[in-house]
């Protein structure tokens, strides 16, 4: 599986203090901004090329670069906690085009034996896909990875697939990786931390808490 870690010490230094419990409702929700923000440029250095370009500067001519396909990418904000971080990617691709999908899971079922949990889909409003985008589908958390299943299912039905699916997160679980990428071997999975286990009841440890509660109150 495609499993690529962030490795930016500004992200892991950002991570590290929304995981605080002394960080409060609104530097948490800078510090997923910020994060955002960060992971986009890591995806740009790392998934994007450049080209030439003439630029006129006000003394000379000169060969300079753009990034390819900055235009054509698609975000995917998976209500709630993925709000602030979309934020900050959109900072990164500020002419992305924006798919929204309510996503939660069904917390009172609980985990079943293959330790999924069962996800309600509220609402749920995309762009259209063409094979040249890249598609990002953001969400702090990779827990499970039941959540992002049910996502990647709406967001790659009867559409093209394009140039490159990336699901990003800032702190995954090493099942939710596991079952995202056995369900899309397509998708790259970013994460700025693989950390260590889920709880019985299916909580990332050491993970930050519920990101949506903690950015939203
Ligand atoms: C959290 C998180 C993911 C999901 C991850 O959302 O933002 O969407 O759980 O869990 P999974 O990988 O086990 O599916 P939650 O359901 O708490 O909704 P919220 O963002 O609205 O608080």
């Amino acid at each position: 599986d495609d499993v690529q870690l962030i490795t930016h010490a500004l992200a892991r230094d950002t991570l590290s203090k929304i995981r605080d419990t002394g960080t409060a409702q609104v530097p948490f929700r800078k510090g997923l901004v910020k994060l955002g923000r960060i992971c986009g440029y890591e995806i740009i250095d790392g998934a994007l090329e450049t080209e030439y370009v003439p630029v006129t500067t006000p003394l000379t001519e000169m060969t300079g670069e753009r990034i390819k396909g900055i235009e054509n990418v698609v975000i995917i904000n998976v209500l709630r906690a993925a709000t602030p971080f979309v934020e900050g990617l959109l900072k990164a691709f500020p002419k992305a085009r924006q798919g929204v999908i309510s996503a939660g899971r069904d917390e009172e079922s609980g985990m079943d034996d293959a330790g999924a949990f069962p996800i309600s889909v509220d609402y749920v409003k995309l762009p259209t896909i063409t094979p040249e985008d890249t598609v990002i589908v953001a969400d702090p958390m990779l827990a499970t990875g039941s959540t992002m299943c049910t996502v990647l299912e709406a967001v790659l039905n009867d559409q093209p697939e394009p140039a490159n699916l990336f699901v990003l997160s800032a702190v995954s679980a090493p099942d939710g990786l596991l079952r995202v990428g056995d369900a899309f071997p397509e998708a790259t999975l970013l994460t700025v931390s693989l950390d260590d286990r889920l709880d019985e009841n299916g909580y990332i440890v050491p993970g930050l808490g519920d990101a949506g509660d903690r950015a939203f109150g």
